[in-house]
């Protein structure tokens, strides 16, 4: 109805903390109207958890965007002979298995060609075109959705932790005055407590995404086997040294490195597949505050860093929001808002 405002709530469930964050459209432009966070203490309270979180937080929408990932969530960049948009689907049901572990009938399937790349997509000329190829298994999906829909909420998209990653990013650079190049190749590095999403695009397209599982949780294991603690107060030190920031980061830096090392073979991969190089590489999650990490990244990709704040650019209703506690969790928020963000899809 004309006039009347949308709003949708991008709801994270990490595998450490819950994020939701409220966008609603004004006219061509969004604005945060709502917040919340709060951490996982059990697996299997997690729906309470939300409930919890999303009372005290204000947010009244019911209608959520939330996402999947891991090892359950497959997405495959491959080649395949140009053909068109319904040829595609009913090729990719035959063919899908030889891409992905999974029986077809367990999974939900979804498939997007994607813009060519330029004169280097890997010198197949006019005949090939890359084809984005998404499979989550259905049992997944019917988990999550069950959680959403027990608490009284709408679920309207559901989508992968990775592409929400980038349409937070495209979002912040809607709402940025800096002019960004679009020809310029952006490593988005979002690292949480169990994964690290690595999506590099191009232009607002994925042509490269992996999860690897080095993030947060190993930074705790590496200070606790330094420290002789466990894990919970190597958590605790992690997040507020006491004196000890000297043992911290010594412990953790080996971990840094492999992750360093983890990400820039993901690097390696698409520098080689699309012959052309990583530009820059923004970094956000909850780890992206690790110390050392900025120096251990420098020297591992040898090229520009940034921590990026999703929120960033995006105008606040700062009488719905709390606005220090979200900036104070704002590089956690990448999956939220991007999630969120889908409320300008057509
Ligand atoms: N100041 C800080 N310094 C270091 N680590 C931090 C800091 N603040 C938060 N973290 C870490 O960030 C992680 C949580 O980040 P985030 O919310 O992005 O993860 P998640 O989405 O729950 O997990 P995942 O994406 O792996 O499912 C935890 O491991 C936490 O210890
Ligand atoms: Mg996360």
């Amino acid at each position: 109805m004309l006039g009347k405002k949308k709003s949708l709530v991008g709801l994270d469930i990490g595998s450490n903390e819950i994020k939701a964050v409220e966008l609603t459209q004004f006219g061509d432009h969004v604005k945060i109207t709502g917040f919340g966070h709060a951490p996982i203490e059990a697996k299997d309270g997690i729906r309470d958890t939300i409930a919890e979180m999303l009372k005290r937080s204000g947010i009244r929408t019911r209608r959520v965007a939330t996402s999947v990932s891991g090892r359950a969530v497959i997405v495959r960049y491959i080649n395949m002979t140009k053909m068109s948009d319904d040829e595609l689907k009913s090729a990719l049901r035959f063919e899908a298995d030889k891409y992905i572990p999974f029986q077809v009938d367990e999974v939900v399937l979804d498939c997007a060609r994607l813009p060519d790349f330029g004169e280097s997509s890997g010198g197949e000329g006019e005949k090939e075109m890359k084809v984005l190829l998404v499979a989550v298994k259905q049992t997944l999906i019917d988990e999550h959705l069950q959680i959403i829909q027990s608490l009284g909420l709408v679920p309207t998209v559901v989508d992968v932790d990775t592409f929400a990653l980038g349409n937070a990013f495209e979002l912040n650079t809607l709402h940025s005055p800096r002019v960004e190049d679009e020809e310029k190749v952006i490593a988005l590095v979002d690292i949480g407590s169990v994964k690290t999403n690595i999506n590099i695009i191009k232009n607002n397209t994925s042509y490269f995404s992996r999860e690897v599982y080095l993030a947060g949780n190993d930074f705790t294991e590496s200070i606790a086997r330094r420290l002789s603690t466990d894990n919970v107060e190597a958590e605790k030190l992690k997040l507020n040294p006491q004196g000890k920031e000297e043992a911290i980061e010594e412990s953790i830096l080996p971990t840094l490195d492999d992750l360093g090392n983890e990400i820039h073979l993901s690097f390696d991969y698409y520098e080689n597949q699309y012959d052309r190089e990583v530009d820059e590489v923004f970094i956000s999650g909850g780890s992206a505050k690790i110390v050392g990490l900025k120096t251990a990244f420098e020297k591992a990709f040898d090229r520009r860093i940034h921590f990026w704040d999703p929120t960033d650019n995006l105008e606040v209703k700062g009488d719905r929001v709390d606005v220090q506690d979200m900036k104070g969790h704002s590089p956690q928020l990448a999956v939220a808002v991007g999630l969120a963000s889908r409320i300008l899809d057509r």
